[in-house]
């Protein structure tokens, strides 16, 4: 099933992301639907609150980009209960976009290297330490959990460049590809 987008303006995207109990019946079923939805927008990584789910839930499947980053062969991951650990190392910029901020791009600045602990599907518990594009993935879906978004990085004044775009987004004025799900006042 392919959810619809929650879209820029919803409240639920700024909220911090509830943990998920290893007993949640519908679990596996969110995680396969959260593939397809992001295999049908075009996206690399997708947060369960870009699809109305306030939970600890992020999947990532950047094997597309594989070309322009060869160790990005075969990343396809899930993300449970994630806590980010460290963040360190140069801070270097990217553009990056969202499925719930559609036609925005900015460049992002991160720190290259991470130390994050997560659940995989099977609840596994893992340890483990990321660096480049593979961090900065992780990171700007972490952010999701913590009602955090990619343009809370950027300097006040290109996020005033980009207000007339964000109020566009809130009402709905945009076109997509995919379905945007957005917010009623
Ligand atoms: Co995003």
């Amino acid at each position: 099933m392919i959810y619809p987008i929650t879209a820029y303006g919803t409240p639920l995207l700024r909220k911090v992301s509830d943990e998920i109990a290893p007993d949640m019946q519908e679990l596996p079923q969110i995680i396969e639907n959260m593939f397809e939805t992001m295999y049908k927008s075009d996206g690399v990584g997708l947060a369960a609150p870009q699809v109305g789910k306030s939970i600890r839930l992020f999947v990532i499947d950047a094997s597309e980009m594989s070309d322009e980053d060869e160790n990005l062969k075969g990343f396809k991951k899930v993300f449970i209960n994630a806590q980010m650990e460290e963040q360190w190392g140069e801070l270097w910029s990217f553009n990056e976009g969202c499925l719930s901020l559609p036609d925005i791009r900015e460049d992002v600045k991160r720190n290259s290297d991470i130390k994050i602990t997560y659940f995989d599907e099977n609840w596994v518990k893992h340890t483990e330490n990321f660096n480049g594009i593979k961090a900065r993935i992780i990171q700007h879906e972490y952010d999701h959990l913590e009602g955090k978004l990619f343009i809370d990085h950027i300097s006040a004044l290109k996020k005033r460049l980009i207000k007339g775009k964000l109020n566009a987004i809130e009402k709905g004025k945009v076109h997509t590809s995919y379905r945007l799900n957005v917010y009623k006042k």
